[in-house]
């Protein structure tokens, strides 16, 4: 898998602003670091009692001097002056306030939602298109192409960081920000919840999977049908829809309709289960179901205390939600 988490590899233009931000402020500090030290380290040197007169004098005192008062108050105050200006020109670049979707704007627009403790995704508009599609903690977006997150929260401060495609950006309940990036090149980027929400925050992970514009516009046709009814899976769909499941999670084309926890209307779909922490194997999805709260503790799922025969039932109907 691609770990890779670094803001030195940047994967879209506004990633590449932040990090060359990064490198001339550390750049400029290092300069700063290295007169400093090297001026503190040459009068340690030069000054020491050892080379010194045998008779220990006074050094002649100096009481106020204009132009190293002016010097030392003026260059400091440059560099202030020049870092807040490059991170000015950053931000301008880095934040845009999203324009209204229009027909042919080969723009995309995702509301995203932060939850204890995972990502709730509602695709808004593609290329001036109203959608439908909801998921969870996979997020699906075209490559070279405009992308505007709608960052909303539902319950505490989260903080959406997906580093190599741009800055993290909080999202504040009663508060909407945004974040808008436009990926180089297909593949997977990974991310993290960056603002501490709670016991799961360190498990709150994001996977940005970009595509080429023509797969994801195939991924978002999947997406927006009702999954098939599979014959074989009938007996597991209707022990589903009869248990409490139906509160918080939603299966399009059924009587699932809650809005709390992940919509499963396509969940085959997705790599992983519980924010992007485990692969989505029947194996996995059996323990989860089994009991959320040994594998998330604290999470917002309870154990339903599903007999085997059940655990196989709502198991197999979960699985033929492709
Ligand atoms: Cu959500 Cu930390």
């Amino acid at each position: 898998m691609n770990e890779n988490l670094s803001i030195f590899s940047p994967a879209s233009p506004q990633a590449e602003a932040i990090r060359s931000l990064s490198v001339l402020v550390m750049f400029i500090s290092v300069v700063i670091f290295l007169i400093v030290e090297g001026v503190l380290i040459w009068c340690v040197v030069r000054f020491r009692r050892a080379r010194q007169q045998a008779v220990p004098s006074e050094p002649p005192q100096v009481y106020g001097s204009n132009p190293i008062e002016i010097a030392w108050t003026a260059a400091p105050g440059m560099v202030v002056f020049i870092l807040a200006l490059v991170t000015a020109r950053t931000l301008w670049e880095v934040k845009v306030t999203p324009p209204l979707p229009r027909a042919g704007d080969n723009t995309l627009f995702v509301t995203v939602i932060g939850r204890q403790w995972w990502w709730q995704y509602r695709y808004e508009h593609w290329n001036g298109r109203e959608l439908t599609v909801a998921t969870a903690n996979e997020l699906h977006v075209p490559a070279n192409r405009k992308v505007f997150l709608i960052l909303k929260s539902a319950d505490v401060i989260h903080s959406f960081w997906a580093p190599r495609l741009a800055g993290k950006t909080d999202l504040i309940p009663g508060q909407t920000n945004y974040m808008s990036f436009q990926a180089d090149k297909p593949g997977l980027y990974l991310g993290q919840c960056a603002e501490y929400c709670g016991t799961q925050h360190a498990g709150m992970l994001i996977r940005v999977v970009v595509e080429s514009p023509d797969e994801f516009e195939s991924w978002l046709r999947s997406q927006a049908e009702s999954p098939a009814t599979v014959a074989a899976a009938d007996a597991g769909r209707k022990l589903f829809l009869s248990l409490s499941c139906v509160n918080c999670h939603r299966v399009d084309g059924t009587s699932a309709k809650g809005d709390y926890a992940p919509d499963l209307t396509h969940l085959m779909s997705r790599a992983t289960i519980a924010s992007g922490t485990l692969e989505n194997t029947p194996k996995n999805l059996r323990a989860w179901i089994a009991n959320p709260q040994t594998l998330r503790p604290g999470c917002l799922m309870p154990a339903f205390n599903l007999s085997e025969r059940e655990l196989t039932l709502v198991v197999g109907y979960l699985q033929s939600l492709r």
